[in-house]
């Protein structure tokens, strides 16, 4: 078992915590803060028990000037006062005197907030390839380092495996709960067990779905990635979206699983994303002009009747272009059937967050991860390098 925040002794020592507060911002306003609120348990417990809370997060990626304003995380210091009610402090700098002198003067209970860590990618991207000086910088400005950014578990950047090398270390309230979710539905021996992937490109979820297409009893495959594999049964998907480098794996996966592989059996159309204009057709009569954008109503059916004595249920990736409310009808009918019919249900990767957020009740759901890419690669049965670098108790 991983060490935890739970193992210290906080009181009157400095703990470095990494947490994941990349969240969607525009022109400084926070449009989703659920990764802020997700990391707030840990941060109050250490100074509740008499610790000083130094937070090291990214924000997006930062590759060329341009990039340093969009990616600021001040507004997030704003939003975690507001939220944990208590002023957090800013360090525009991360790394300097002024930084060094800021973390010397903080007080037991006080938080403080260091700029966006891939600040320092501008300069030979030293976050991102997990550069051991920086993380022996930041490493000095505390005493024990705590991993929280589960969103960021699959990244070996300074932040979080650097700076775990270098001092006592230990997971927080967040990373433990993602975990023992995943390990909890991954592991127990409950059927049917069923698998929903949807998303865009099938290239991404190779790994994940020969991770799981041996586990589960059946995957149902929605969203983007659904026409590389219906094209691989050689029908016209008119200007759907297209993988074409896995048409192959999608062949070789319908010869050896196709009684476990569900597909959708008819779509909504559209001529372009963007258009208002759409009708519902069966699979065989997509048009050459035309995209689907949503699955139908049909399989809409057909999907819930794979779902009907489901134990357990993991779902990756929307069934549609959810965004546009002309294509959301298909993930929202199947989050609703999960919810209202008490399904054991964790939904996790990509785009998850933003679609339960937008068309159903997280609480509602066994677990919604707040990871996509640490989500996908824990799927794919990798250890995370974030969770790696703790050390057991
Ligand atoms: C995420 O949004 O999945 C995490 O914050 C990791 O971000 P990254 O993909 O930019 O490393």
């Amino acid at each position: 078992m991983k060490r935890t925040i739970k193992d210290f002794d906080l009181d009157g020592k400095k703990v470095i915590i990494r947490c994941d507060l990349n969240v969607p911002i525009k022109d400084g306003i926070i449009s989703d803060d659920t990764r802020i609120r997700a990391s707030l348990r840990s941060i109050r417990y250490i100074i509740d028990n008499g610790g000083t809370a130094i937070i090291l997060s990214h924000l997006g990626k930062i590759k060329e000037e341009n990039d340093l304003e969009k990616n600021n995380l001040y507004p997030v210091s704003v939003r975690l006062s507001e939220l944990l009610g208590v002023k957090v402090k800013f360090s525009n700098e991360t790394r300097g005197d002024n930084l060094s002198n800021m973390v010397n003067s903080l007080n037991k209970g006080e938080v403080l907030l260091i700029q966006n860590t891939r600040y320092e990618d501008l300069d030979c991207k030293k976050e991102s390839s997990c550069d051991m000086d920086l993380a022996s910088y930041w490493a000095s400005l505390g005493d024990i380092f705590i991993n929280d950014a589960y969103g960021t578990c699959h990244r070996c950047h300074a932040s979080n495996v650097g700076v775990g090398k270098l001092l006592p270390n230990g997971i927080g309230f967040l990373v433990m709960e993602e975990v023992s979710k995943l390990d909890s539905i991954m592991n127990e021996d409950s059927h049917p067990f069923v698998v929903i992937m949807g998303g865009a490109k099938v290239s991404d979820k190779i790994k994940v779905i020969d991770n799981l297409i041996t586990k589960c009893d059946k995957l149902i495959i929605g969203g983007g990635m659904a026409y590389t594999f219906l094209k691989s049964k050689g029908y016209n998907i008119g200007t759907s979206l297209l993988d074409n480098e896995s048409i192959d794996f999608c062949q070789d996966m319908l010869d050896r699983y196709g009684d476990k592989i569900i597909l959708p059996i008819d779509t909504v159309v559209s001529n372009s994303m963007d258009s208002n204009d759409y009708r519902v057709c069966n699979i065989d009569d997509i048009h050459d002009n035309e995209m689907g954008l949503d699955i139908g109503p049909s399989s809409i059916s057909l999907f819930i009747d794979n779902l009907k004595d489901a134990k357990r249920v993991i779902m990756n990736g929307p069934m549609g272009l959810f965004e546009n409310d002309n294509y959301s009808k298909g993930t929202k009918a199947i989050y609703d059937y999960i919810v209202n019919n008490n399904i054991k249900c964790l939904v996790g990767g990509g785009d998850s967050v933003s679609s339960i957020n937008k068309l159903s009740d997280s609480s509602k759901f066994y677990h919604v991860s707040t990871g996509g890419g640490a989500t996908l690669e824990y799927l794919e049965g990798k250890i995370l390098p974030g969770i790696g670098v703790i050390n057991e108790k």
